[in-house]
């Protein structure tokens, strides 16, 4: 039988991303993740992960141009949005827009190559403007348009926030967003490829993606590593606060993976990117929390830290609220399930694995005035 969880399967050939989860290595399209996130922006990424390449000038500024000019959601979906603000979390807001975005794509039921190519940019463009509008719609504050003068993560802080941000904070947004971009097969995008595979569309696909995505156990866990950060509330109370929890097996989110069996290499830059943004913020206490949580972990489980784990304090200092972190999460990844989609679409073949049947057998049917 099958290790549960499919664990080791190879659900499908790619060309997007590798890890080596021994050493702690993770490639897009065989650059390092550390190379990506310390040079190249995530418009770049988006590119590389749908076309295999780095973007040279022109490509980039087709692309760019593209997502700017379809950065504005549709009537219906800024129709709807006020009721999703009061009545839906922000994940559950995602799922639903993102399939009710499907009834207004101008490409409409097109599942051609260049039309989901179309889908893919539109949908990286749409998904920050959704989340930013929700926010402030559920604060009651004005809604701020997208900024076409602004990049793509810029953008996003400055409808959310209600000010054009640093071009520190704007930079370390970007390269959150590169460091989330993609992931090989993990739960959400194997989710979307299968969606994909039985030649459903794109929106049902990334629908899918984000309801895998909400869980806990999977993107989940960088609010839940926010909420701890916060229970913990200084650094001194690290260690009983960990030893308590491991105490009464309780998991603690941001830590440990199903593929890594070393620390995560997002998380080392995410660490970085942690410590200099609280300091730059006046807020160092995140990090410390942070920084003796992490170690206690480890010396007491041998657990190394997961991208959403230092993801939680980063996105703190930069002033975004806790339940939006996930959602963050989704609109970053979405260049990598939208890019995974396209991928299954261009080799296809229906998924459907087996199952190792453990009920029982030669049963007969009894009448229901005979049973028990
Ligand atoms: C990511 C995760 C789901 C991977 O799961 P997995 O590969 O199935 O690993 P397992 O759950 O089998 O864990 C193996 C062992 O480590 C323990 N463990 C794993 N992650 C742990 C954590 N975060 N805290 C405490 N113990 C943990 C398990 O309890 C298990 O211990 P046991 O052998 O004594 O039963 C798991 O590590 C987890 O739940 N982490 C917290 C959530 C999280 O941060 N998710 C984001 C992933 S990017």
């Amino acid at each position: 039988m099958t290790e549960k969880g499919l664990r080791e399967v190879v659900a499908a050939a790619t060309s997007i991303s590798d890890i080596d989860g021994a050493r702690g290595r993770l490639w897009y399209v065989g650059y390092d993740i550390h190379d990506l996130a310390e040079n190249a922006t995530y418009e770049e990424v988006v590119h590389l992960l749908h076309t295999l390449h780095l973007p040279n000038r022109g490509e980039l500024d087709a692309l760019t141009d593209f997502m700017v000019e379809e950065r504005e959601v549709s009537r219906f979906l800024r129709e709807v949005m006020p009721t999703l603000a009061q009545q839906t979390s922000p994940m559950s807001m995602l799922r639903t827009s993102v399939s009710a975005a499907s009834a207004y794509d101008p490409d409409g039921w097109d599942n051609s190559a260049e039309a989901n190519e179309r889908k893919a940019y539109r949908l990286i463009a749409k998904t920050p403007t959704l989340l930013a509008m929700y926010h402030r719609m559920r604060t009651g504050q004005e809604i701020v348009p997208p900024n076409p003068k602004l990049p793509h993560a810029a953008s996003f802080l400055a409808m959310l926030l209600g000010e054009e941000p640093s071009q520190e904070d704007a930079d370390v947004l970007d390269t959150t967003f590169t460091l989330y971009a993609d992931h090989t097969m993990n739960a959400s995008t194997f989710t979307a490829r299968i969606i994909a595979s039985t030649l459903a569309d794109m929106f049902s696909a990334i629908t899918g993606a984000i309801a895998a995505l909400k869980g806990p156990l999977h993107g989940g866990a960088n609010e839940e590593a926010m909420k701890m950060l916060e229970e913990v509330g200084s650094p001194e109370r690290a260690e009983a606060y960990v030893a308590d929890r491991l105490e009464r097996k309780q998991k603690i989110m941001g830590f440990g993976h199903a593929v890594y069996k070393t620390m995560d290499p997002r998380a080392i830059v995410l660490k970085k990117l942690s410590k200099e943004a609280g300091e730059r913020h006046d807020d160092p206490r995140w990090y410390e929390i942070s920084e003796a949580i992490e170690r206690t972990v480890t010396e007491q489980k041998g657990l190394h830290a997961n991208v959403d784990f230092y993801a939680a304090s980063v996105y703190h200092v930069l002033g975004i609220p806790t339940d939006l972190m996930t959602p963050i999460f989704a609109i970053a990844r979405m260049a990598g399930w939208t890019a995974h989609v396209r991928e299954q679409y261009a080799d296809n073949r229906v998924i459907r694995p087996d199952s190792d049947y453990v009920g029982p057998r030669r049963q007969s049917y009894v009448p229901i005035e005979e049973r028990r």
